[in-house]
């Protein structure tokens, strides 16, 4: 009973006298749908035994057991005793892939010379004791192993036919004895794949194995025995290797083609009649620059927001604010929008359970994205490119800017920490585009609702031992799990019921999605934090920052010259505006406008401002660097010849209002040249202002916010700041080239 079939292509004659394969499955798990992907590549006929049964064959890979598996291929195989001209190739498929065809396997199974033949391996499993029984091998893996066997079906049901023990007795053992025996040995012609012509196991053998690119498949050379081996066999702990070789073998991806597979699968979102629902779970675990960047960046995901549930887990008080902003003003554009905070004091890996619990329980969440509040996500459309690419769990590649890091390991070392695959470089680089089968990923990734409701149906998956929640999801997701059913039907023995997860988890690097950015050396002790970032997130720096029309400059001649050689660009957002002077004003000691001044050498100051300086906000560092990256290049446009060294003193922000001071004198600058940048708005902010250049009897009056001058500071450009007559004019210079 039990046998179930499922054929993958007509079932004809000449099939029969060829090659069939068997294998046991009880599960449609990741591993058995690649061998069934890689099996249908080469076009073998498969018969599938045991699908849909429980599986009571114990925990194969760790303990003894498999018997349910002998006793399954014993029950097929008497159905084909018949059959004296077929050869039956029995193999597992959790963990198992092609690499080659079925002529293949035929005329290297006819040049062995044997009846049957059994992949052999370099350990002795699982009765070391049987060692001195085992013919000696002069070169070559010496010990039986039974995970994979080809034999013609009469001398394969002779083996078989012998079994009569428990569904968790080790199959393994059952062939070894057989084998063991010389009689039956010599009788049935029964022989080792010794040198992997067919079959390779990778346990223990994986620095004999190399990926090896052809112009249609990829395959593996074995490089001791040099072969090329045509079942590839993830046992025991090489799961995560055969993982790596299945991003490749047998179609999956080459040099020529690049990715075969990608497109499988593939969901068209714009044939539905709705989008899904996702719950989006945000995690602030801890500072983070730019997190208003990163909320604008959520609320335009090509996306109906109205299918969008947001719960947000903020750990951290001083983002508060900037939560409570973002809620005020787009809390209604969501489907829902929660957040839990800092006073709930949950732990990393309790809130994230709590976000992704939120999916699980509700039938009508599809998928939950979980993100980062470092993820920067470029691409509008990531979210619908990864529920089109529809796998159970998968990631867009986000990486460092400039730096190799990014959000996905290639392999995990055996202590299960960091590893660099052979290919992890060229999938960060994007010099192998795909969707690649990966250990271990973080900070964003969609995992499908039924599966949270299924495989991932455990409440806890984000804590476990000691290590990261992310770690400890991925290693939940990977790993078989047993569990041991209290209310087993035969309380006598131990009934292991295994529920497959072995789940695959991809990450994408077929379109650019977007980056991340360090959180490292956030101080967050300033009002406006995110503005000393230059240094360490210079590309979101700029884009927060910089105007947009900044480059314009260089490719469009974008900037006016109001007054000879005064030179008027824009080179600040408004936000820059905003945050500087709201910083400014945060400290609060402006200057007041005396000829003593304490803070310059010599403390007398012969035009005084009512200003602070760069320095006393410990800005002077940064300032000099945006100077350096965004004043001189336009220095060098406008006064060609010129090479400024980028270096100023004096960098301050001066306040003109009515009350206190609202003009300035003439004067000229000690500097080469400077630069004046219009923080806030005439008319909105204040009126009057302006600047006003002597010698060419030219004014400036409508400054512009976010645009700077650029103008030589001595001899020939005499100016004064021109008085504002309400409100508050704000701006920021510097004197370059002292
Ligand atoms: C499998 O069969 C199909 C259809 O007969 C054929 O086009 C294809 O080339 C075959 N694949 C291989 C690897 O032989
Ligand atoms: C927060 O939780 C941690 C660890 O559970 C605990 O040590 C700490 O006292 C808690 N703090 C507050 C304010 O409840
Ligand atoms: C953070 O900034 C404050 C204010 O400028 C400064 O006093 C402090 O030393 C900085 N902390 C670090 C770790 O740089
Ligand atoms: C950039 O320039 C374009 C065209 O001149 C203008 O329409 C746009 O408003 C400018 N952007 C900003 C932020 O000023
Ligand atoms: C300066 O310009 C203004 C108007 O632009 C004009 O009325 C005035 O005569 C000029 N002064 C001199 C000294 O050229
Ligand atoms: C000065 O500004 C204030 C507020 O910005 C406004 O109410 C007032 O009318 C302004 N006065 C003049 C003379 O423009």
């Amino acid at each position: 009973g039990g046998l179930r079939t499922w054929t993958l292509r007509t079932w004809s004659s000449e099939n029969l006298e060829k090659l069939l394969v068997l294998t046991v499955a009880t599960e449609e798990t990741d591993g058995y749908l690649r061998f069934m992907q890689s099996a249908n590549y080469f076009n073998y006929t498969i018969k599938v035994l045991g699908m849909g049964e429980e599986w009571r064959g114990g925990d194969v890979g760790r303990s003894i057991g498999g018997g349910q598996k002998v006793r399954l291929l014993k029950e097929a195989m008497e159905a084909l005793t018949d059959q004296e001209d077929l050869v039956v190739l029995s193999v597992d498929s959790y963990d198992l892939i092609f690499a080659g065809g079925p002529e293949e396997i035929l005329r290297k199974f006819q040049e062995a010379n044997h009846k049957v033949l059994f992949a052999a391996d370099g350990l002795i499993w699982p009765d070391k004791r049987l060692q001195e029984k085992y013919p000696s091998v002069r070169s070559g893996k010496r010990f039986l192993n039974s995970g994979g066997i080809i034999g013609y079906a009469p001398y394969v049901n002779k083996i078989v036919a012998q079994w009569n023990l428990h569904e968790n007795d080790d199959d393994q053992l059952f062939y070894t004895k057989i084998y063991l025996d010389s009689f039956q040995r010599e009788n049935l012609n029964i022989g080792l794949d010794h040198k992997s012509q067919i079959f390779q196991n990778l346990n223990g053998a994986i620095d004999e194995v190399l990926l090896k690119f052809g112009t249609k498949s990829a395959r593996v050379r074995n490089t001791v025995y040099d072969t090329l081996p045509v079942v590839i066999h993830g046992n025991a702990n090489t799961k995560m290797y055969l993982n790596y070789l299945g991003n490749y073998i047998p179609n999956a991806w080459n040099y020529e083609r690049g990715c075969g597979v990608c497109d499988h699968n593939m969901v068209d979102l714009s044939q539905l009649k709705e989008y899904p629902t996702v719950m989006v779970g945000v995690f602030i675990e801890q500072p983070t620059p730019f997190l208003s960047q990163f909320f604008q960046r959520l609320v335009t995901l090509d996306y109906p927001k109205d299918k969008l549930n947001v719960f947000v887990h903020n750990n951290e008080v001083y983002h508060e604010r900037h939560i409570q902003r973002f809620w005020e003003e787009s809390k209604d554009v969501f489907n829902s929008f929660k957040v839990v905070g800092p006073e709930e004091n949950l732990s990393q890996g309790q809130a994230r359970n709590m976000g992704m619990g939120l999916c699980r329980k509700d039938p009508g969440c599809d998928f939950y994205l979980s993100m980062d509040t470092d993820v920067m996500l470029t691409n509008r459309q990531t979210l619908k490119l990864l529920i089109e690419q529809n796998r159970k769990i998968i990631g867009p590649l986000v990486t460092r800017h400039g730096k190799l890091w990014s959000n996905f390991w290639g392999a995990l070392s055996l202590d299960g920490y960091y590893a660099r695959s052979e290919d992890y470089i060229d999938i960060v680089q994007s010099k192998r585009v795909g969707v690649w089968n990966i250990p271990y990923m973080a900070h964003i990734y969609l995992i499908k609702g039924e599966v949270l409701r299924n495989q991932l149906k455990e409440r806890n998956h984000f804590v476990l031992e000691k290590l990261d929640p992310d770690m400890a999801l991925c290693r939940h997701a990977r790993e078989l799990t047993n569990h041991r059913e209290k209310d087993s039907p035969n309380p006598e023995t131990f009934h292991m019921l295994r529920v497959p997860k072995g789940m695959f988890m991809y990450i994408t690097n077929r379109h650019e999605f977007g980056r991340l950015i360090s959180t490292a050396n956030f101080n967050t002790s300033h009002y406006n934090s995110d503005l000393w970032q230059i240094f360490e997130n210079p590309v979101d720096w700029k884009e927060k920052y910089i105007h947009p029309n900044y480059t314009r400059i260089f490719t469009e001649n974008y900037l006016e010259e109001p007054c000879p050689d005064v030179f008027w660009f824009p080179v600040f957002t408004e936000r820059a505006c905003d945050e500087l002077v709201e910083e400014m004003e945060h400290y609060g000691s402006w200057s007041g406008g005396n000829h003593e001044d304490k803070r310059i050498t010599g403390g007398y100051e012969t035009v005084p401002t009512d200003d602070i300086h760069m320095k006393q906000i410990g800005y002077d560092k940064e300032w000099l660097h945006f100077i350096r990256e965004f004043i001189s290049p336009v220095t060098l446009k406008v006064f060609s010849g010129y090479y400024t060294k980028g270096y100023a003193v004096m960098n301050f922000v001066v306040k003109y209002t009515p009350g206190r001071q609202a003009y300035l004198r003439p004067h000229h600058d000690s500097s080469t040249f400077t630069i004046n940048v219009a923080l806030n708005s005439k008319g909105t902010d204040f009126q009057g202002g302006g600047c006003r250049f002597h010698r060419y009897n030219c004014s400036v009056d409508s400054p512009r916010k976010g645009w700077s001058f650029m103008h030589p500071g001595r001899l020939t450009h005499l100016h004064e700041g021109l008085p504002t007559t309400n409100g508050t004019r704000y701006i920021a210079v510097s004197f370059i080239d002292p």
